[in-house]
């Protein structure tokens, strides 16, 4: 069975095709990763997937049944978070008042409530207070993840967390997510770091140009194998 599935989808902005028939499937509990160089469609593909862009209702699948044409809050009503790529926090809201927006997309109880979120991300509690726009990259981070946590996902989508952030700032917002994993949701991480991805994903798919080159479980990805399916064959000719 599996939780979100997608099939053959498409996707344009405008007369410009971002995706040509990706096919996708997450297990429950399932923790995957999709990789892919700048353009390659990731940010669309989750941005599908959460209702922000349209599409048929076939194309996209949550429990088998259809959902590409739902709109977001419809989708997150459902239990599927995105923690979208720039974080895009409430600036003129406190880091709690940003928490608790995820609170009001679905209000299901679950394992996530601002008492856990803060046990997570203890830096979170001592903030609480303090408007988004005072935090450090990294707690803004963890704070995009908190609030999508607040409406208690069985999906969560998390689009390139570590984007401008310091190895030592992403190596503390992966440390959550054995945790997350705890609960049970199942986790779609969205990275153009391949090394990260391999080290937290089950199985990961790799992106080039709106299309799926490659997928597979880490152990059975050799890296000639991901390079060729991340940076296109020529690329080596390039360099
Ligand atoms: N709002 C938009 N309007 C027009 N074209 C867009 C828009 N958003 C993305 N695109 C184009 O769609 C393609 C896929 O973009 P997308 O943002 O999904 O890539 P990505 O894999 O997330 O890249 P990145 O790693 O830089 O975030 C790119 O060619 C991009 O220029
Ligand atoms: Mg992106």
């Amino acid at each position: 069975m599996s939780l979100i599935e997608t099939k053959n989808l498409t996707a344009f902005y405008g007369d410009f095709q971002a995706l040509f028939g990706v096919d996708l499937v997450l297990h429950p509990g399932e923790t995957i990763a999709v990789i892919g160089a700048n353009g390659a469609g990731k940010s669309t593909l989750m941005r599908s997937i959460a209702g922000v862009l349209r599409n048929q209702p076939d194309a996209i699948r949550h429990k088998n049944e259809p959902i590409g044409a739902l709109a977001a809050p419809d989708v997150m009503a459902r239990g599927i978070a995105l923690v979208p790529e720039g974080r895009r926090l409430f600036p003129s809201l406190t880091v709690e008042e940003n928490l608790l927006v995820g609170r009001y997309g679905r209000k299901v109880d679950g394992p996530w409530s601002l008492e856990t979120v803060y046990e997570l991300f203890p830096i979170l509690k001592e903030r609480r207070r303090n408007p988004s726009t005072a935090l450090s990259g990294g707690q803004q981070q963890m704070v995009a993840i908190g609030r999508a946590l607040m409406s208690n996902p069985e999906v969560l989508l998390c689009d390139e967390l570590s984007l401008g952030l310091a190895p030592v700032v992403i190596k503390d917002i992966y440390a959550a997510f054995p945790r997350i994993r705890e609960t049970g949701a199942a986790i779609v991480i969205v990275e153009q770091d391949i090394a990260q991805a391999l080290q937290v994903a089950d199985r990961v798919y790799c992106m080039m140009e709106g299309r799926v080159t490659l997928e597979g479980r880490p152990a059975d990805l050799d890296r000639a194998e991901i390079h060729a399916a991340y940076f296109g064959a020529e690329t080596h000719e390039l360099a």
